[in-house]
């Protein structure tokens, strides 16, 4: 898959969704990231399959959700019903990891496992055949706005290794800005979410722009 900037809609002013979606849209993107958090996994609260449903309605481009929380099976059918296209779920809310992303995959989306910056790569090897994408979290997720955490570059390219010629997207997200897009480009990553480097700026279609010229993506 080409490298591509993923816009987070978390970061986005809710009350001018329509207008934030078509600025990222309007300058290439076809791909939007959508945090779930549940105030328990993570201590942070967003939205369920009701706003899913809104956004879809707004957007034909690729949903992609990250549930940030706790028994993520319970509502994977809900996502897809709103119209998600790729479901990632933490490995560490999981037990029963293997069942969930069968049951992603049997509902008609994409499936794809989430890794804590403490959570190690192996504990993902027996799932490898299931996934369509890896998502490595850069930061404590929870928050937008943190700071990247430098050593998951050294995860990112044993990421590479591990997945080898699966085809399996590996993606990161949390403090994907100007300085550190290139390293974790370097490093390997396909897919780069970022949330307030776009949406916390006065202009998000020029901050897309930018950043995907980092990745020469945009000559
Ligand atoms: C963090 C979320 C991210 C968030 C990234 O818990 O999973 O998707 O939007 O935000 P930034 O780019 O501001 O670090
Ligand atoms: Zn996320």
């Amino acid at each position: 898959m080409k490298k591509q900037v993923i816009p987070s809609l978390l970061s986005a002013d809710f009350s001018r969704l329509a207008e934030e979606i078509a600025a990222v849209e309007s300058q290439g993107a076809d791909r939007l990231h959508l945090d779930v958090m549940d105030g328990h996994f993570v201590p942070n609260l967003t939205f369920g399959p009701m706003i899913v449903d809104a956004v879809r309605r707004l957007t034909d481009s690729h949903l992609e959700a990250h549930l940030m929380m706790e028994n993520p099976g319970k509502y994977i059918a809900q996502f897809v019903d709103a119209g998600v296209d790729t479901v990632m779920i933490q490995q560490e809310t999981c037990p029963h990891l293997y069942k969930d992303l069968q049951q992603i995959r049997e509902a008609g989306a994409n499936p794809g496992v989430v890794l804590n910056p403490g959570t190690p790569l192996e504990s993902i090897t027996e799932v490898l055949p299931l996934i369509d994408q890896m998502l490595i979290m850069t930061v404590n997720p929870g928050f937008g706005g943190q700071s990247f955490i430098h050593p998951m570059l050294g995860k990112i390219e044993r990421a590479c290794d591990l997945v080898g010629d699966r085809d399996i997207i590996i993606e990161i997200d949390g403090g994907v800005d100007e300085t550190t897009i290139e390293p974790a480009r370097d490093a390997g990553a396909d897919l780069f979410v970022v949330g307030s480097s776009i949406f916390g700026k006065s202009d998000p279609g020029a901050a897309y722009v930018a950043l995907s010229k980092q990745l020469g993506r945009i000559a």
